[in-house]
């Protein structure tokens, strides 16, 4: 790259960096306005927009669905305040897990492991991409096939501002341990994950088991929690690569101090969070995907109280430091199954 071509960059840059910079700068008290400013700043198009109904449902005391997101982005921002210290500029690579949807004004931040299929099964829905729109009917494989949902990455500084300005911006995360075990449940101990064990797996055998099995170095199949976990904790690992997408951490994903975003949805309560977005999103007649049963959210729960019951003290508080921003972030309390003194 030439001269030229570094300084376009370098501007480029620096305009994403302030113009994102003026959505951190308001403190929590100033967000409401915050809101109303960008919810106003739409009113000329004839549709309302998700942020207008946002904005609306907002002023009205009665919503008591209202009053819990504001409550999540008041700690949120208030978090954000308390623990972040400067951070370096984003670049438009940085938020490739934001998907847009133009047609409604909304951006969505994915999170694998927090019902993130069924959530681009329903963005694609939206978009009209599913026979009789039941998001049901759409394959995981198409969801998550690339370029099917444009990302905010795919555009220039300007454009993203002006989306991250006028759109309604939500993610979904989950109680973090719930979500690593889930990740490695899912992708390490299951063995329809082939791919992943080849992929990860194998690297973690090799590294951190001395006298490894020759099948268990090939094929990676039989990683205990015990070892992903001293794989997340091995400085080498985020120094050759960032985490994988399922373990990464939310914050990591989805930036929520450099991002405003407007609504907080948990997976405890994905069923309920799910309805408020997609009412705000003007498609109330939109069936969010079976949400977890309740059986099922305690199966959880008790899959990763179960599986750190096996580790030592010290690898559970390193391992809580590592995701203490998740914890912090999002309102999640440190697990009572952990032994942090
Ligand atoms: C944070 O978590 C506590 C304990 O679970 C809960 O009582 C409180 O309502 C939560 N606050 C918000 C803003 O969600």
């Amino acid at each position: 790259m030439g001269p030229r071509g570094w300084r376009r960059r370098a501007l480029a840059a620096a305009c994403l960096g302030c113009a994102l910079l003026l959505f951190l700068g308001a403190a929590p008290r100033a967000l409401r306005s915050a809101l109303e400013t960008r919810a106003l700043g739409w009113l000329s198009g004839q549709r309302k927009t998700p942020l207008q109904r946002l904005y609306e449902l907002d002023q009205d005391p009665r919503s008591a669905l209202a009053e819990v997101h504001r409550q999540r982005r008041d700690l949120l921002r208030g978090a954000c305040s308390r623990h972040t210290r400067r951070q370096r500029l984003l670049q438009p690579s940085d938020l490739r897990h934001v998907l847009v949807d133009d047609a409604h004004g909304l951006l969505y931040c994915y999170v694998p492991k927090v019902a993130c299929t069924n959530w681009k099964r329903v963005l694609l829905a939206l978009r009209g991409g599913a026979p009789g729109r039941d998001p049901r009917s759409i394959p995981a494989h198409e969801a998550h096939a690339p370029g099917r949902l444009p990302s905010l990455a795919d555009f220039g500084p300007a454009e993203i501002n002006r989306r991250l300005r006028t759109y309604l911006a939500f993610l979904f995360v989950r109680e973090p341990f719930e979500r690593l075990a889930s990740a490695y449940r899912n992708k390490l101990a299951r063995p329809y994950s082939a791919d992943f064990q080849r992929r990860y797996g194998t690297r973690i055998v090799q590294r951190l088991r001395p006298r490894a099995r020759p099948d268990a170095r090939a094929r990676g199949h039989d990683v205990r929690f015990a070892e992903f976990l001293a794989y997340l904790l091995d400085p080498r690992t985020r120094r050759d690569e960032p985490f994988n997408e399922h373990w990464e951490r939310a914050h990591a994903l989805c930036h929520p101090c450099r991002l405003r975003y407007d609504v907080v949805g948990k997976f405890e309560t994905l069923a309920e969070d799910a309805a408020f977005v997609l009412g705000l999103a003007g498609a109330p007649a939109l069936r969010f995907p079976a949400p977890p049963r309740p059986k099922a959210a305690a199966a959880a729960r008790e899959l990763a109280a179960r599986l750190f019951q096996d580790i030592s003290p010290f690898y559970q508080r390193r391992l809580f430091d590592l995701y203490r921003m998740d914890f912090v972030l999002f309102n999640y309390s440190a697990p009572s199954y952990l032994r942090l003194h």
